[in-house]
């Protein structure tokens, strides 16, 4: 193991214009107690990072100017602080990207990831678009049997799409899958994976990524061309499916989800709506008895137990997802790559 240096160059959100990141020089911060420090391995490009480079209102609104983003990481374990007992030097771990204080109404009923008192790293704090950074010890998690370490900094949007998912039943349920983004992807993959009777997958015009789906195994793939809820429709006897997850961060794609799903159903949105705000139709959700559930994060720790879970017995295809690694100096090209969406997820290595 090298030397830990004092000072590092990062990508800084440092200007408040769209794009706006320049490579900063920042301290090599110091382990406090109950943290550890990491070197990083490889962070992932978020669809939350898109928002940020973009510069829209929830962003201006969450993101401090002055912060080094990136939040889908792994790394090496480099130094820990007082009290820290685990993970030790040398453990190769990924981030739980939500702090949280473990002592409020929220953490305690078992809901850390909306802790009162917690912050998102990377958005609202320094996170892993450089090369060092510390965070709490019980964050930094190991990395499963079977997982390729340096593919690690998936669990973040792999467990936002299993949260998701699991917002509604899973097996032997019919699924529809609206954006296939990344986390869409995976979500395809994690349904069938988790014994879904259905999977339907759903993207506006992105035929990579509805290719994607279909090699993921998904049973119908639907873009613009479709008329969507009839499609759902037809293909679920009329009634609509069980579990609609919401991927798209598109209002007419969550208008669709109320449209098509079943009488008493479950919609899981795990979006985030940029800067045009859907009109909800409420009556639909009210008469049809449905389940509407906003969805942040991952469930500490049973969303981490199920992703475990499913990656230590192989079934989910990483390698299909994960379409592009860079260098981390390319930020701004794989950012730009990321929105152009002709990508899975795209992952810069240090
Ligand atoms: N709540 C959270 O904790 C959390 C965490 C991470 C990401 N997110 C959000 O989740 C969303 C998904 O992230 P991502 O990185 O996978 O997405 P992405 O932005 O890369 O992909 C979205 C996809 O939706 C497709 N799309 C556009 N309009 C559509 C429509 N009408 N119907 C169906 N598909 C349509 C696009 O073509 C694209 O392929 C984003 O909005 C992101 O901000 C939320
Ligand atoms: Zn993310
Ligand atoms: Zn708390």
């Amino acid at each position: 193991m090298d030397s830990i240096p004092s000072t590092m160059m990062a990508w800084t959100k440092t200007l408040d214009t769209a794009g706006g990141f320049t490579k900063e020089e920042h301290p090599v911060p110091a382990p406090g107690p109950d943290e550890v420090l990491i070197k990083t391995h490889s962070t992932s490009v978020c669809g939350t990072d898109i928002h940020i480079w973009k510069w829209d209102q929830w962003s201006k609104e969450n993101v401090p100017l002055g912060t080094i983003t990136g939040h889908e990481t792994c790394g090496e374990v480099v130094a820990v602080g007082e009290g820290v007992t685990h993970p030790a030097v040398g453990d190769l771990v990924a981030i739980e990207c939500h702090f949280a204080c473990w002592n409020c109404p929220r953490c305690d009923e078992g809901n850390a990831h909306i802790c009162e008192n917690g912050s998102i790293f990377g958005v609202h704090i320094n996170g892993a678009f450089g090369p060092y950074f510390v965070a709490p010890a019980v964050n930094a998690r190991p990395i499963p049997a079977g997982l390729d370490p340096g593919h690690a900094s998936i669990q973040d949007p792999l467990g936002n799409a299993i949260h998701t998912l699991t917002g509604g039943p899973v097996e032997g349920a019919t699924v529809a899958i609206h954006g296939l983004g990344p986390i869409g992807l995976f979500a395809v993959n994690a349904a069938k994976a988790m014994g879904a009777k259905m999977v339907i997958a759903i993207d506006w015009d992105n035929e990579y990524r509805m290719n994607l789906a279909t090699e993921l195994g998904a049973d119908l793939v639907l873009g613009k061309n479709n008329d969507v809820v009839a499609e759902i429709l037809k293909a679920t006897e009329g009634r609509g499916v069980d579990n609609s997850c919401e991927f798209s961060g598109s209002p007419q794609a969550l208008a669709n989800t109320i449209h098509s799903t079943r009488m008493g159903g479950y919609v899981n949105v795990l979006s985030v709506y940029g800067n045009s705000m859907p009109e909800v139709p409420m009556n639909e959700v009210v008469f049809r008895y449905l389940h509407l559930k906003g969805i942040n994060g991952r469930k500490m720790w049973s969303t981490w137990d199920t992703m475990h879970d499913l990656l230590e017995r192989g079934l989910i295809d990483v390698k299909r997802v994960l379409t592009h690694r860079m260098n981390i100096d390319e930020f701004p090209q794989a950012v730009e790559l990321a929105i152009s969406g002709e990508c899975g997820k795209v992952v810069l290595d240090f």
